[in-house]
């Protein structure tokens, strides 16, 4: 049977613009995509997007907007996020761009529920049945909460989501369940039998362990009249799925399951090797529920559900839409290379725990790994090939006669120790990328490059071409280097593909480093006499003050453009809401920005950063009625998100701005018109 592999992101959900954590599970899939390419594997890679349940149609109302539109334009920013990242179909990226809200996948999933309403538990009872339910619900997580997740404050009726922080919905309504305690046992036998079924092994132990405490069955419906955006269960049009139930079936429905128009990608040949990339917080819905699903429809499970870890802010807080603290894409994009970006989130974060992210730490990885590193040996390499040798790879053949030369410049006769050193770290690479350990497979190639700078700098090649009797010495150094290198770019490939490419083409080879297979490398495979290409950096240096200057300052104030005259049309989009600080403090490490709590007259205030530190005092601003942009874009500012924009009055630039107030009184969220 043909060797396939099918990798999988979480279809995100369609509510938020993207942050640095999205970026990351897609980013990692499209390299490991990218590896199973290199090794003869029939591929296919899908992401998307999440786009239905209450938590979207409460976004959009709130924007104004139908859900379907909130959704559109979601995936649509998440779609143009990725293309500018590549790792889109035109850049060799994912295969499709998943979304729930496509017709195929209404019928799909629908065909999902009733496959598994067809058949019977293992104890023989329904696995669907209607009852009455009464819980407790997180919006944000959409999910159920049971009392060890939440805690009612004090003072107040409503429970709070441990996790958001925010009131639970209450639900009481009628709703179709999923007999999910008849599925303990068959799971536990499953996990216990397939060691990687579940990785890394704390997540296995885990979910081990929430499955031996016993299941409760699962609601999987809402009534229509409470929550309307949702797929309607199949039979009955009162009742929408919910929205974890719908999602999950998306890695299926995407490649054919229960649809005519996505089967021609081809279900059969993709599921039997289907790997799902997660984070480590929709673990349990990836396993539990969705391993349960599937067992009920019968169907295999996937090969393998791999729960990564969380990037964290500088203050180990979980990097989150709610919270606003995510590191904006566009930011990172603007001063890093897109190769060093992918090499950073694989080498920095150990797949599966969780990291911190700071620029500083990115820019010293490019500087010292990058640039010193991979970037340099290439330049010094190709260079001297170029000065010494005008320009052609020598052969690196020592003659015996000329051992004794070689052995002066500490160099070893022939290549052999070399060769058996490369061969070793393609085995450890290929090992560790098979495990997904991309952190050690990365740190080993790291010491190869160290290995053979040490060769260039002790061998001195700038010495021995003074030599006539050093001439085959110098060859072979030249020649060590050049075909290290080649190796080096066909195992990076996946992680840093343009980078890769232009080094390929450097060293002056033709295709690219991405048709080879890391299995196949063999020493030798650069030709004496290859002509080298014109030569490039690849990783220039990077001024570590210079961007963080730079990312600060960006952060602190979006100068106002010259204005021409608007319509009417283009006023009204401008929503003005009434809004009263509620808390105003200044930003750490900014002297310009205050962050403000404002409440705009919804559930929750709004973070906003406003420019008029120098001004104001935090204190002066609490407990005014001021005037708030508020439906501008959401974008980071020194690391956290504004929600809005306060408006205020000043002639120049560097005069003092005046925010803008009201005489008489005005009720938050009162809108300007
Ligand atoms: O959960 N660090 O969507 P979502 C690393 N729609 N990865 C992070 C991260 C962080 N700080 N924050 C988010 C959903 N992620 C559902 C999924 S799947 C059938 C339905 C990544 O928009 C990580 O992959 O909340 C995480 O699991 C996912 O985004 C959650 O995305
Ligand atoms: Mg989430």
């Amino acid at each position: 049977m043909e060797k396939t592999f099918y990798i999988t992101t979480p279809i995100y959900y369609a509510n938020t613009l993207p942050h640095l954590g999205h970026l990351y599970t897609t980013t990692v899939s499209d390299v490991v995509r990218r590896y199973k390419r290199q090794c003869g594997y029939d591929t296919y890679f899908l992401t998307g997007t999440d786009e239905h349940g209450i938590n979207i149609q409460r976004e959009a109302e709130k924007a104004g907007r139908s859900p379907k539109a909130q959704a559109d334009f979601i995936a649509g920013e998440i779609q143009k996020m990725f293309a500018q990242f590549g790792l889109d179909p035109k850049n060799g990226g994912y295969d499709v761009f998943m979304r729930t809200t496509e017709p195929f996948h209404y019928e799909a999933a629908q065909n999902f529920w009733q496959a598994i309403a067809s058949n019977k538990t293992p104890q023989g009872n329904e696995t669907i049945y209607k009852d009455f339910y009464r819980a407790w619900f997180c919006a944000p997580c959409a999910e159920f909460k049971t009392e060890t997740e939440y805690e009612t404050p004090e003072g107040e009726d409503t429970p709070r989501c441990l996790i958001h922080e925010r009131p639970l919905d209450r639900v009481e309504e009628e709703s179709y369940f999923f007999k999910l305690s008849d599925y303990g046992e068959t799971l536990l036998e499953l996990i216990e039998n397939n060691p990687d079924l579940i990785r890394p092994e704390a997540r296995r132990k885990e979910i081990v362990s929430f499955v031996s405490g016993g299941l409760q069955d699962l609601s999987i419906s809402r009534e229509k009249k409470n929550v309307e955006w949702g797929i309607p269960v199949p039979g009955d049009d009162t009742h929408v799925m919910y929205v974890w139930m719908d999602a999950l079936s998306n890695y299926i429905t995407a490649i054919g399951y229960g649809n005519d128009e996505r089967e021609s990608v081809g279900f059969e040949k993709y599921w039997q090797n289907a790997v799902h990339f997660i984070g480590k917080d929709i673990l349990r819905f990836h396993t539990v529920y969705w391993f349960s699903f599937l067992l009920a429809a019968g169907l295999p499970l996937p090969t393998c559900v791999f729960a990564h870890g969380m990037w964290l802010d500088p203050d180990g807080r979980k990097m989150s839409s709610t919270l606003g603290n995510g590191i904006d894409p566009n930011v990172l994009r603007k001063h890093f290379q897109t190769d060093s970006i992918r090499y950073f989130l694989l080498r920095e974060m150990v797949f599966g725990s969780d990291g911190k992210f700071g620029y500083e730490g990115l820019i010293e990885r490019v500087n010292s790994d990058l640039a010193k590193g991979l970037g340099n040996l290439s330049s010094r390499t190709l260079s001297m090939i170029s000065k010494y040798r005008d320009g052609k790879v020598p052969d690196g053949t020592v003659s015996e006669e000329n051992f004794i030369y070689a052995k002066r410049a500490g160099l070893s006769p022939d290549h052999e120790e070399l060769a058996a050193v490369l061969e070793m770290a393609r085995t450890e690479f290929v090992r560790h990328f098979d495990r997904y350990d991309f952190s050690l497979g990365l740190e080993g190639l790291w010491r190869v490059i160290a290995r053979v700078d040490k060769m260039i700098t002790e061998s001195a090649p700038w010495n021995l071409v003074k030599d006539e009797k050093q001439t085959q010495t110098l060859n072979a150094v030249l020649y060590r280097a050049a075909e290290t290198l080649r190796w080096l770019v066909v195992l990076l490939s996946p992680v840093m593909p343009a980078a890769c490419d232009s080094i390929w083409k450097q060293i002056g080879l033709a295709g690219s480093p991405s048709d080879t297979d890391p299995n196949q490398l063999e020493w030798g495979g650069l030709e004496a006499g290859t002509t080298i290409g014109d030569t490039e950096p690849v990783f220039p240096r990077l001024d570590s003050s210079k961007i963080m200057e730079e990312i600060n300052s960006a952060n602190e104030i979006v100068e106002a453009e010259e204005q021409e005259f608007i319509t009417i049309d283009d006023f009204i989009k401008v929503e003005l809401r009434v809004g009263e600080v509620l808390e105003a403090e200044n930003v750490p490490k900014s002297d310009k920005l205050l962050r403000c709590l404002v409440d705009v007259g919804d559930e929750h205030p709004r973070q906003i950063l406003a420019g008029i530190a120098e001004h104001y005092r935090p204190e002066e601003l609490v407990g005014k009625k001021i005037v708030v942009v508020y439906n501008l874009k959401p974008r980071m500012m020194m690391g956290l998100e504004s929600q809005g924009m306060i408006c205020a009055a000043s002639l120049g630039k560097n005069d003092k701005p005046v925010v803008a107030t009201f005489d008489e009184e005005v009720p938050n969220g009162a809108r300007l018109t």
